[in-house]
């Protein structure tokens, strides 16, 4: 596998490419969740590449920027392992050089939850998967259902913007014990790692009520702070029952509804969501 820093050099190496490309943009400290984007990509292309960059646009400015976990000696171990081609890892200087301005908002959808909560955060990842895809032309690119609005701000914006990338969603990699993959999983002491699967339970609960024939979505909204309320640790930024294009809250839970939660667990915020009906 190649590891490349500037975007000069990827350049160079994508004009030799002639078949389909896949991309993983990621943040790096990879794990199984990104493995898998990985896998799939190394299927489904003749070629794949990964970015990891810890993106300083979409982390608030009282957010985790500095203490990001990073290792890229083990990135580079899990992405040859699972058939990577090409990294690119840039230096922020690299991606946002001196008099950088321009910025890609996608509207209403950055506004709300996620959006909600990390002021800025969209416009941050919006601008920064753009650059990523002028500069590496992938055919496709692979997102995690994990951060299902992510998800669904890529899909607006590269139907918005026209971009010549097909956006493909890949299911959510968890835990035995149900909790989702993720980086800032490391930030949690071993207590607070024992509590969280609180996220993946509350969403069951909620879908075995929705199984069940419950339809009222602010009833499954109570299913799922009563589950976290039961976990000291927990504190909810988020319990929510959203249409999964406009992220809007729903009254009525109809299948494809999606259960999304945000909570806070020591120093970590996590996520996680389910779709109802599959
Ligand atoms: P990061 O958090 O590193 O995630 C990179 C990709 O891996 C995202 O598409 C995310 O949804 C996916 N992913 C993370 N955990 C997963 C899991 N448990 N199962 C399946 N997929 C999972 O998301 C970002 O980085 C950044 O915002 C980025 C898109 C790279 C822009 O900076």
């Amino acid at each position: 596998m190649l590891t490349l820093t500037t975007i000069a050099e990827v350049r160079a190496w994508r004009r030799d490419v002639s078949g389909e490309l896949g991309f993983v943009p990621t943040m790096g400290y990879l794990h199984a969740g990104h493995a898998a984007l990985v896998a799939r990509a190394r299927r489904e292309n003749a070629a794949v590449v990964a970015s990891v960059f810890v993106n300083p646009t979409q982390f608030g400015p009282t957010e985790d920027l500095a203490r990001y976990p990073r290792d890229l000696a083990a990135d580079q171990r899990l992405l040859e392992e699972h058939g990577c081609d090409v990294l690119f890892a840039p230096q922020a200087a690299e991606m946002y050089p001196p008099g950088f301005a321009s910025c890609v908002d996608v509207g209403p959808l950055a506004e709300l939850l996620e959006g909600a909560r990390r002021p800025g955060h969209f416009r941050g990842v919006a601008t920064v998967v753009l650059k990523l895809f002028g500069i590496v032309q992938p055919t496709r690119s692979y997102f995690g259902q994990k951060d299902a609005q992510q998800l669904a701000v890529i899909r607006r914006l590269t139907r918005d913007l026209d971009l010549p990338v097909t956006i493909v969603g890949c299911p959510t990699v968890r835990e035995p014990d149900g909790l989702a993959r993720s980086s800032r999983n490391s930030y949690l002491s071993a207590r607070e790692r024992a509590a969280a699967p609180v996220l993946h339970r509350a969403l069951c609960a909620a879908e075995a009520l929705w199984t069940a024939g419950e339809r009222d979505a602010e009833r499954l909204r109570d299913a799922m702070r009563a589950t976290l309320g039961g976990e000291p640790l927990a504190r909810v930024a988020y319990a929510s029952v959203v249409d999964p294009l406009t992220f809007g809250e729903l009254q009525e839970a109809q299948p494809g509804a999606l259960l999304t939660l945000a909570v806070h667990v020591g120093p970590a915020c996590l996520l996680d969501n389910l779709v109802l009906g599959g």
